[in-house]
Parts: C-alpha cells; sequence; structure tokens
C-alpha cells in the first residue's frame, strides 16, 4: 500500500479508537459504560454506512461529479481514487471516440467506394458516401442487407465464395449507370469482415481505348503509303543504275522493316482489342512443320534445326493467332544465336495434363534482370542487335497477348552466353487427343 494510503487508513483507526475511548470515558463519568459505548458504535457504523452510499453514488452516477473534499481518512482517499480512475476513463474513451469518428470520416470521404461486408452472412454493415455514387447503396435502406440482392447487376456470388483468393474485377459496370466502369477488389481484413473496394476507372478505360484506336488508325493510315513506296522500290532493278545500288538495298530493307513494324502494330492492336478468340482444333504436326521450313529459311543453313514431338495431343484456340506466337519465339531463336548454334523445338505432354511448347537455341542469351521487362513493348536487350536482325520490339508483346486470350504462360530461362529456353504451357483444357496417325518419329526429327 502507498505511504499516503496507509496513513489515511491509520487515520481512520485513530478516529475509530478516539470515539470508542471517549465513549468509555464518558460512560464511567456518567456511570453508563455500556449505554453510552453501544450508542458510539452505532453512531460509527451509521457514519461509516453514509459514507458507503457516497461512494456507491460516485460509481453508478453517469454524470460527472464534483471533485470529493479534501477530507484525510481512507473513505476520502477512496472517494479521491475513483474519481481519478473515472476521469481518467473518459477521457480515454473521449479520444478512442474522436479517434474512431475521424477514421469514419476519413472512409466515409474517400473517392473510392468502401463497403464493409459481414463475412458469414454476407450482409452490408457500412458503406461510405461514394458506395451510394458508385455501387447504388442507401443510408439507411441497405445496412444490413444481403450484398448479393443489393449488387445484383454484379457477378457478385461466385466472387465472394472465392474469398481470399478472388481477383480483382477490372472492368465491371456500375450497378447505377453500365456507362460507369467500375475496379471492384474483395479485402478479407479479419475473419469476421470483409472489405469491398470499388473504383471509378472510366476515365483511364477511355483514355487506354484512345489509345488503342490512335495506335491502330496511324497503323493503318501509314500502312497504304508503305505499300506504295515499297512497291515502287521492289520495282527498281539495281542493275539497271549499279551506282545506286548500295543505297536502292538499304531503302528496301528499310522500308521492309517499316511494314514489319506497321503489321506488328496492327496485329498487336487485334488482339488487344478481343476478349476471346475462336476455339479451332490446332494440328500441331503441321504447325511443327511450318514452324521448321520457317525456321531453315530464316537460319539459311546457318543454325543446326530440329523438331521434336511426342505429345500425341493437339491444342484447341486460333491456329493463325497461335501460328504467329510460336513463329516469332522461332524467329527470335534463329536470329539472337550466332551461326553455327543449334535451334530445339520441342512439343510435349506437361504433368499437368496440358501441353508444352519449347523453343531452345544456344544463343546469346538474356540477362537475367532484363527478363521481367522483356515482353513489353519496345523493349530490347540491344537495341541494335535486334535492329540489325530485323526485329521490331514487338515480337514477345505480340506473343504475349496471343497466350493471354489462350490461358496459356511463358516461361523464359536463359543464361548469357549460352543459350534461352521459352516454353509456352497450355492447361489441360487446351489439349485434346490427336487423332489422325502420327508422323513416324524419322520423319518428325529432323536435324
Ligand atoms: N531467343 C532469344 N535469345 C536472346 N535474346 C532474345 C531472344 N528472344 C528475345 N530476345 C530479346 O528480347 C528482345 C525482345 O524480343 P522481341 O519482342 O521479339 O523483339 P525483337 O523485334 O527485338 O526481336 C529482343 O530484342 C532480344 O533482345
Ligand atoms: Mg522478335
Amino acid at each position: 500500500m502507498p505511504r499516503h494510503l496507509r496513513s489515511a487508513w491509520f487515520k481512520t483507526l485513530g478516529q475509530l479508537a478516539l470515539v470508542l475511548v471517549a465513549a468509555v470515558v464518558a460512560g464511567l463519568l456518567i456511570g453508563q459504560v455500556w449505554p453510552v459505548l453501544t450508542a458510539a458504535a452505532l453512531a460509527v457504523v451509521g457514519w461509516h454506512y453514509l459514507r458507503l452510499r457516497r461512494v456507491l453514488v460516485r460509481l453508478g452516477a453517469r454524470q460527472r461529479l464534483d471533485a470529493p473534499a479534501r477530507g484525510a481518512g481512507a473513505w476520502d482517499e477512496l472517494d479521491r481514487l475513483l474519481h481519478r480512475s473515472q476521469a481518467e476513463m473518459r477521457a480515454r474513451k473521449k479520444r478512442l471516440l474522436e479517434m474512431l469518428r475521424a477514421y469514419r470520416a476519413a472512409a466515409a470521404a474517400l473517392p473510392d467506394a468502401v463497403v464493409v461486408i459481414e463475412r458469414n452472412s454476407q450482409r452490408v454493415v457500412w458503406f461510405n458516401r461514394a458506395a451510394t455514387d458508385l455501387l447504388g447503396l442507401r443510408h439507411p435502406r441497405d445496412i444490413g442487407a444481403p450484398v448479393v440482392e443489393r449488387l445484383q447487376s454484379l457477378p457478385m456470388s461466385h466472387w465472394l465464395a472465392a474469398g481470399r483468393n478472388a481477383e480483382p474485377m477490372h472492368d465491371a459496370a456500375s450497378p447505377v449507370a453500365p456507362d460507369l466502369r467500375l475496379n471492384l477488389r474483395l479485402i478479407p481484413y479479419s475473419e469476421e469482415y470483409w472489405l469491398l473496394l470499388a473504383r471509378d476507372v472510366s476515365k483511364l478505360l477511355r483514355l487506354e481505348q484512345m489509345r488503342r484506336d490512335f495506335v491502330a488508325n496511324v497503323s493503318h493510315e501509314l500502312r497504304t503509303p508503305l505499300t506504295v513506296v515499297h512497291g515502287y522500290l521492289d520495282m527498281l532493278d539495281p542493275q539497271d543504275m549499279p551506282e545506286w545500288a548500295p543505297m536502292l538495298s538499304e531503302m528496301q530493307k528499310q522500308s521492309q522493316r517499316m511494314t514489319q513494324l506497321v503489321e506488328d502494330l496492327l496485329t498487336l492492336s487485334r488482339l488487344e482489342a478481343q476478349d476471346s478468340l475462336p476455339d479451332e482444333g490446332v494440328a500441331m504436326a503441321p504447325m511443327l512443320a511450318t514452324l521448321r521450313r520457317e525456321a531453315e529459311a530464316l537460319s539459311q543453313g546457318r543454325h543446326a534445326v530440329t523438331v521434336q514431338d511426342h505429345a500425341g495431343v493437339d491444342l484447341w484456340g486460333s491456329n493463325k493467332e497461335l501460328h504467329s506466337a510460336f513463329s516469332n519465339l522461332v524467329g527470335n531463336a534463329v536470329r539472337y544465336t550466332p551461326q553455327g548454334g543449334a535451334i530445339a523445338i520441342e512439343f510435349a505432354r506437361a504433368a499437368d495434363g496440358g501441353a508444352v511448347l519449347r523453343v531452345r537455341d544456344t544463343g546469346y542469351g538474356i540477362p537475367a534482370a532484363h527478363l521481367p521487362r522483356i515482353t513489353e513493348r519496345f523493349y530490347r536487350v540491344s537495341t541494335s542487335r535486334s535492329r540489325e536482325s530485323g526485329g521490331t520490339g514487338l515480337g514477345l508483346s505480340i506473343v504475349k497477348h496471343v497466350l493471354n486470350l489462350h490461358q496459356a504462360r511463358l516461361e523464359i530461362e536463359s543464361q548469357v552466353g549460352r543459350g534461352s529456353t521459352f516454353s509456352v504451357h497450355f492447361g489441360a483444357e487446351r489439349v485434346h487427343p490427336r487423332h489422325d496417325t502420327p508422323l513416324p518419329l524419322a520423319q518428325s526429327q529432323t536435324a
């Protein structure tokens, strides 16, 4: 016990002893010890009851009471302690409340819609102002309403069922207006509550569309003049004017490069505008044969080209786009492998029931630092080497887009100076048994 409490305690005890001694003395004086002592004891008990009542009143009070009197006894001390702890508690509560209000005000003022959902019942617990503008939720009607019912136009039930694994919805039409495009994210931030965030991305998507249209239009407009220039250049025979021959050949090379650039840009624009591709049967034996022919034509005998096909399956997808993706990979393997190197194209089953197309080369390789960005438009490890080899910097972007449309993924392994392997993984749903008789091994493997 702290010193001041102990002294208050002794003081009260002392007072009690004093009263009792005084009562005994007074009793002796008037010759009535017991009655006086009893009356004094009763008075002491009564006084203590009164003090106890005061403490109870303080404990039960809803409003703040006045500070206790400045007595020095144990009851005064108790009164003071209670008063102090109550004042502290009130201050703490006020601080917490203010903080809570500040957080709520901040969440309410966010430009993005924030909806707190109770996880088990999937009911709305709270939402901010933006949720009214973007999702059409109304106060107080929608507090406690089931989310799936309130946001019927959005594919909510599947999404909520995915919980922690729910992928963000990048472009969903708002229930308020269909031309309002939203990006939705589900954040399971606690065991009990989830956060639904919705952001207005209409402007962003419109800009993106404008960019796409612009690139597509420019490429389209460039195509005709380029065809004309290219056509006339082709008609000129360098033998007619030998002194112009080197210039002519350079002009032809550059106009060829520009044509390829425009074609690649148009291909990318076309792929970007598509959400899905027609699902045709893609026969892989003729596809691999075409790839080999293309590799050999591009290599002109400078590389050893091998093709191996032991998958025994074909694919579902777009023949045209898959060919464009594969031939970009093969073209890169040939272009970025010096003379005497080897290019191996291999089609095999994957452990997960899918299939893999691998293009392996023994070329320059790609430093690891470049790998994360290698499929970006115009990203090249060495611009001069890419230009020299007739590259546009768009090949791997096209590959990535085509593979996305086939739910396939690209894996790249590379060692500088030793070569690279580009593997395209197709899921089991993209694979179907090959019906025609497989080519004999001797024919499908060419060194
Ligand atoms: N098989 C490969 N070996 C080494 N580098 C490669 C290979 N494939 C692609 N690259 C690198 O990736 C870059 C991007 O490839 P790509 O998008 O096809 O454009 P490019 O038109 O330059 O070939 C290339 O410039 C090259 O630096
Ligand atoms: Mg390329």
